[in-house]
């Protein structure tokens, strides 16, 4: 395990992101040193942090930094304070941009109900438990991207306009991404779209239909958005990987994480041909940023991601989920999901809870 050498971007960003970016470091310098991997890990500026120095949310140095780098952690962009903001230069723009020009077509946003936050939900135990998806979003293309877009005047009064736009490449990789990655799980994929009422997901069936010919070992089947939405709540355990459009994917995956008790437990990994970035899904909580309240673990588990993803560790992601479970099976909370007989703990004893807890399991 000698000669492993990876460059990592750390990009905080806004609100909690730089809080919560500070303990999952600490976790990814426990398994480097553990392991022998080089890390090489350089800070860069993203979002409103970027704004208010550099005038734009994705200075080109940061974008350097991220094409230059294994893999990017970034912890969340945004805030009351930039909401006013011309849309181009809005820190969501960011991350907008990082996912174009990275080429990060696939996000997987894994949803696991951890037995020991069963009752942290607000469904009932007996729905959430068993719930393991993995909801994979189509990251560059669909609605978000696609042209025209804008707002303008038309016959004296204002228009807005978007482009749900699909071409079959972009559906045939990531419908190649979803039964690839189903097959080293329960081998079952739910393709998410609004066929009976929109051709350009349609098109998302036909293509997802033929791409899942070569995959007779995986089982295939469609499901209307809104049906999806309604079953996610009625049996979340029915699903295991939940392919989808980049619209709809956003919309499902916050639905899905309150199965989990918490957004603050969910993290997410965006994945290219060539570059990947690591990122809890929960936002920067302006709320409660800087006062050592946010959660995490969501951070801490989008470095297991990132230690499966891009450094080849899959027995140290492992690791780190379990430390994860051990703390919260210790009683350990942070606020977001204390309950009675649990100790409430902050953003930095939770971090270290997860360092000892991964230390006392010890090096190989
Ligand atoms: C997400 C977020 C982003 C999105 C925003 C911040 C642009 O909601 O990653 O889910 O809509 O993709
Ligand atoms: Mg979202």
């Amino acid at each position: 395990m000698t000669d492993r050498r990876f460059r990592i971007a750390v990009f905080p960003g806004d609100g909690i992101g730089p809080e919560v970016i500070r303990q999952a470091v600490r976790v990814l310098e426990i398994v480097a040193r553990h392991t022998g991997t080089a890390l090489d890990l350089t800070e860069g500026l993203v979002g409103g942090a970027a704004y208010d120095r550099c005038g734009t949310p994705l200075p080109p140095e940061s974008l350097d930094q991220a094409l230059a780098s294994d893999a990017v952690l970034l912890g969340a962009v945004g805030g009351p304070s930039w909401e006013a903001l011309p849309y181009d230069v809005r820190p969501e723009r960011a991350l907008l941009g990082l996912r174009e020009r990275l080429g990060l077509f696939a996000n997987l946003r894994p949803v696991v109900a951890f037995e020991d936050l069963i009752d942290a939900s607000p469904l009932k135990a007996e729905i959430v438990r068993g719930t393991d998806i993995l909801i994979l979003r189509e990251l560059t293309g669909g609605v978000y991207f696609g042209r025209p877009r804008g707002i303008r005047v038309e016959d004296g009064r204002r228009v807005g306009v978007n482009t749900m736009i699909y071409a079959e490449e972009e559906i045939r990789r990531i419908a190649v991404k979803a039964f690839e990655t189903a097959r080293g799980r329960r081998k079952r994929v739910v393709s998410v779209d609004k066929a009976n009422v929109l051709e350009s997901t349609e098109l998302w069936r036909d293509v997802i239909t033929e791409v899942g010919r070569g995959y007779p070992d995986v089982a295939l089947r469609h499901l209307y958005v809104d049906n999806c939405a309604m079953q996610l709540v009625l049996n979340p355990a029915q699903f295991d990987v939940i392919v989808t459009t980049n619209l709809f994917g956003d919309i499902l995956s916050d639905e899905a994480a309150m199965l989990t008790g918490s957004i603050g437990l969910l993290p997410s990994a965006s994945l290219g041909d060539r570059h990947a970035l690591y990122e809890p899904i929960h936002g920067s909580a302006p709320d409660i940023a800087g006062q050592d309240l946010a959660n995490p673990l969501a951070a801490i588990l989008s470095v297991a991601m990132m230690l499966e993803h891009t450094l080849g560790l899959p027995g140290e992601a492992r690791r780190v989920e379990d430390a994860v479970r051990q703390v919260l099976r210790e009683g350990r909370r942070t606020r977001d999901l204390h309950r009675e007989g649990t100790t409430p703990i902050g953003t930095a004893a939770m971090g270290k809870a997860v360092c000892v807890a991964l230390e006392r399991k010890g090096a190989r």
